[in-house]
């Protein structure tokens, strides 16, 4: 059945392939988008995709969002301030865009007529925070356990490896789960609880449908090339573009699971379509982990570049050392598995570089103000 579906954020990266998919699947779609200046450069006008409307607003404006909400029968949530290390000393940002944006939201859905029934959030792996492991010496038999985040002290040694809680051996990295411990390491993770925390509360208080979508790292053709604090992949195009070098933090065996935006804006359709009363929460991954020094090795050739990606040992304070995702729960609950592989993903989103202006490089400005600030060494 066709749905009238608003997608806050929805000029961003994953909104504007979800718009794509949503129109094409006859529904209608209104964009919500403040067009940040972070994201989409310095006085950035957007075309909404042919048939959908766009009303360029603040989520954390309550009459942008009673705007938007006009004859509405679902809601996708995906503005949000992104960035893991910024998140760290833009805590008040954050939490007005992500927490107080949400609430408000939330507050208008719970307090005026409306039709909406059913709700679909973007959450983040880094709920997680370091995620699930196993301990091979204090528990042979494979138990899980999660490792505390790693102190800076611990950073500052250039020991990358999470400890085991028991008995403080090295642990080894095993597939998420959605039922795994929570603990997010940074302020945007702790947003992104936040948000799912009242999405739950809201959504089953008036039986209204409720999906909570935990991407993993996404990736692929449309994400900013302008914003340095997220994207690695984006960022270290630009990189490779403007033939600088490529460094890669730790010593580069930190690993990430790269999902193709594609299999996720599918996933979001799915769920928008579907409402599940009494809520559902799944991982939206690849279900692979690849370490960075790999993916930035793998890109370099898909460029066509001689750049050699180095170990810088550089850190940031808040970021996680592992973590990838059990997709059984995203297969069970919607029959969808992501089929993009990093391969193929890599070569679409270079395809997809190569017909935009290159843009500057902002790296060492974003770099420079995480170590302004001690949240980098
Ligand atoms: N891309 C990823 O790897 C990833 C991973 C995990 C979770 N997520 C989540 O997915 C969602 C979408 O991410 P994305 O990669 O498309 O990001 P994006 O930055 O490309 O898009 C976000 C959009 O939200 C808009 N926005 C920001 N603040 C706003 C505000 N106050 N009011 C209205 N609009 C605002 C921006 O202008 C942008 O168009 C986010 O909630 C993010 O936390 C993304």
């Amino acid at each position: 059945m066709s749905k009238t579906i608003l997608i806050t954020g929805g000029a961003g990266f994953i909104g504007q392939h979800l718009t794509a998919k949503a129109l094409a699947s006859g529904h209608a779609v209104r964009i919500l988008d403040n067009l940040s200046p972070q994201i989409h450069g310095p006085d950035a006008a957007f075309s909404p995709a042919a048939g959908a409307t766009f009303i360029k607003g603040d989520v954390t404006v309550r009459g942008d969002l009673e705007k938007a909400l006009e004859g509405v029968d679902t809601v996708v949530h995906l503005a949000a301030e992104t960035g893991t290390g910024q998140s760290m000393y833009e805590i008040d940002k954050y939490y007005r865009v992500n927490v107080q944006g949400t609430a408000i939201l939330l507050d208008i859905l719970a307090n005026q007529p409306n039709r909406v029934d059913n709700l679909v959030l973007a959450s983040s792996r880094s709920v997680y925070g370091e995620g699930a492991y196993v301990c091979t010496s204090c528990a042979p038999h494979g138990e899980r356990c999660y490792p505390l985040a790693r102190s800076p002290e611990q950073l500052a040694r250039h020991d990358w490896a999470p400890k085991c809680p028991t008995c403080g051996s090295d642990v080894e990295m095993t597939a998420t789960l959605e039922g795994d411990r929570l603990a997010p390491a940074s302020i945007y993770a702790a947003t992104k609880l936040a948000q799912e925390e009242m999405f739950r509360v809201a959504a089953n208080a008036r039986r209204l449908g409720l999906a909570i979508l935990r991407f993993q790292n996404v990736y692929g053709e449309g994400q900013s090339l302008q914003n340095p604090y997220t994207g690695i992949l984006s960022i270290f195009t630009t990189r490779i573009r403007l033939g600088l070098s490529l460094p890669v933090f730790e010593d580069g065996e930190e690993t990430r699971d790269f999902v193709h935006v594609e299999d996720v804006a599918n996933a979001v359709l799915h769920f928008a379509e579907r409402p599940v009363i009494g809520g559902v929460t799944v991982n939206v991954g690849y279900g692979e982990a690849t370490s960075i020094m790999t993916v930035a090795r793998l890109l370099c050739a898909v460029m066509g570049s001689d750049i050699v990606p180095h170990v810088s040992a550089q850190y940031r304070v808040g970021d996680i050392r592992h973590n990838y995702a059990d997709i059984a729960a995203l297969q069970t609950a919607s029959g969808l598995k992501p089929a993009i592989s990093l391969d193929q993903g890599l070569t679409r989103l270079c395809d997809w570089v190569k017909t935009q202006p290159i843009p500057q490089d902002m790296l060492e400005r974003a770099n420079a103000e995480l170590k302004a600030r001690n949240l980098m060494g």
